[in-house]
């Protein structure tokens, strides 16, 4: 396996300010998923759905976690909400590093992301329904693609990071002990 993180999650569930922080933590590169087909593309993700629709929105995704997966190591990488509902996304994270899913509560998502513009998925009326039956339909997902699970809603930053390096570091361990 690379040595990477791999942050997967809902929106809102911290990756990418857990991510940024871990990556200053471990001296690890940060590269977000969302950030980068912004930077590609010269626009916002809202642009993107927006003009082109949810599905162009998505094969930019796939591209860019296939780019990612050749180039990238030593790097904590912070992914869109729906990245991993795509199955080939999903094999490709595995392959990527250690896949993290940061679970958080309904409630959690709520409060953290009531006023926010930037999710084209959360705009409209009935967000707490969206948010729902979202979170019934992906949960299975996060879980059945990570290599760990960690509920974020009443810890701190410090613990959800020292949760995740003692978990990686075992595992690292564990894959130095299979190549002797
Ligand atoms: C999405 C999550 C967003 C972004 C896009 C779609 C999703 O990223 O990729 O708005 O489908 O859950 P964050 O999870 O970083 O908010």
């Amino acid at each position: 396996m690379k040595e990477n993180i791999v942050l997967i999650g809902y929106m809102g569930s911290g990756k990418s300010t857990v991510g940024f922080r871990l990556a200053r933590k471990m001296k690890y590169r940060f590269v977000d998923t969302d950030q980068t087909i912004e930077k590609e593309q010269k626009t916002s993700i809202s642009s993107i759905f927006a003009e082109k629709g949810e599905e162009y929105f998505r094969n930019l995704e796939t591209q860019t976690i296939e780019q990612m997966a050749k180039k990238v190591n030593h790097s904590i990488v912070s992914t869109g909400g729906g990245l991993p509902m795509r199955e080939v996304n999903g094999k490709i994270l595995k392959e990527l590093g250690f896949v993290v899913f940061l679970r958080v509560k309904k409630e959690t998502i709520l409060k953290r992301l009531s006023g926010d513009t930037s999710r084209p998925l959360l705009q409209g009326d009935n967000v707490e329904e969206k948010v729902q039956s979202m979170l019934e339909f992906r949960n299975p997902i996060y879980e059945y693609t990570a290599h760990l699970i960690v509920d974020v809603d009443d810890k701190s930053f410090d613990e959800i990071m020292d949760e995740i390096i003692r978990n990686y570091e075992l595992m690292t361990k564990k894959d130095d002990g299979k190549k002797q």
